[in-house]
């Protein structure tokens, strides 16, 4: 495998923001989860029962300590996609959400929320803020095809977390065929709609069958997996957060992949019966994760 190619060194974001941000973490550091104020209980789900993240519920606040949102501003602060914190430093995300060669979006000056609080609480949101400033890694073999089976991108945060990061599925381990997965994310909770305020979760989404996987735009199906067929799907929004084997907490979880988007034949689709959500298997990708986290690249 070559040697990962570094997309961009990112300038320094504008001086202004600069000092906001310093302003706010001076004023107010990360805070860790637990966090000591007790939360208001979270909002009743979106009703709609196709949608995951459509299909999900409010997710106990901390519960996912290592999950990020990653955001831009433009006109305010937007949540574009769901991280997870591999490495005090790193956050692991999709290619799609971050390559500035396959995304219109301006993805020069990411910023990420660690600890997977709510977007509702814009103040706790900006005091958990990490810049992701240092430097993006996309997996050499991503060309832009979310469903190659390396749609995969490292951000390096500028401060290091200090929020413990998930485990990881072990290098070449398998999926089983019915295994039982789980995912988090601020996604759509239906196919239109505004993003998820509250952190959603979806637990006990089985794995379907590699074979029947294949029709629908998965090549590889050894590198690219999918869930259900409908009843709960990762949804636009939920691209590069986790698939989990959940355990009783966030240290007993294993990520064992990502949310890739939900495209099928070009067209979104999520918490539609009859289409699966697919996500890009870990375990082929460890090594390079490991690689670029250890700077051993
Ligand atoms: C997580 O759950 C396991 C198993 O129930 C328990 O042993 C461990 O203490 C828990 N860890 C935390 C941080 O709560």
């Amino acid at each position: 495998m070559g040697a990962p190619r570094r997309i961009t060194k990112y300038v320094p974001p504008a001086l202004l923001l600069a000092v906001l941000l310093g302003l706010c973490r001076m004023a107010a550091p990360q805070l860790a989860c637990p966090i000591e104020e007790p939360e208001a209980p979270p909002p009743a789900p979106d009703n709609d029962p196709t949608a995951l993240i459509a299909g999900g519920t409010p997710a106990v606040p901390c519960r996912y300590s290592y999950m990020a949102s990653l955001a831009i501003e433009m006109f305010g602060l937007n949540h574009i996609c769901g991280g997870t914190l591999v490495h005090e430093s790193w956050i692991l995300t999709a290619a799609s959400c971050v390559d500035p060669q396959f995304t219109a979006r301006d993805v020069s000056n990411p910023m990420a929320l660690l600890n997977g609080l709510e977007w509702s609480k814009p103040e706790t949101f900006r005091e958990n803020i990490a810049t992701v400033a240092e430097e993006l890694q996309v997996h050499p073999s991503y060309k832009g095809d979310p469903d190659s089976g390396y749609n995969v991108a490292l951000l390096k945060l500028e401060v290091p977390s200090n929020q413990t990061p998930v485990a990881l599925i072990a290098p070449g381990e398998d999926l089983q065929a019915d295994e039982l997965v789980a995912m988090a994310g601020w996604g759509r909770s239906a196919g239109t709609g505004a993003f998820s305020a509250t952190l959603l979760e979806a637990t006990d989404i089985q794995l379907v069958d590699p074979d029947a996987c294949t029709g629908f735009g998965v090549e590889d199906n050894t590198k690219v997996f999918c869930t259900g067929f409908g009843d709960k799907s990762s949804c636009k929004g939920d691209e590069g957060g986790p698939v989990l084997r959940r355990g009783e907490n966030a240290s007993e979880d294993v990520q064992v992949g990502v949310v890739t988007t939900q495209l099928i034949n070009g067209v979104a689709s999520c918490g539609l019966f009859g289409r699966p959500a697919k996500f890009t298997g870990l375990s082929h990708l460890i090594e390079w994760i490991g690689e670029t986290v250890n700077g051993t690249t």
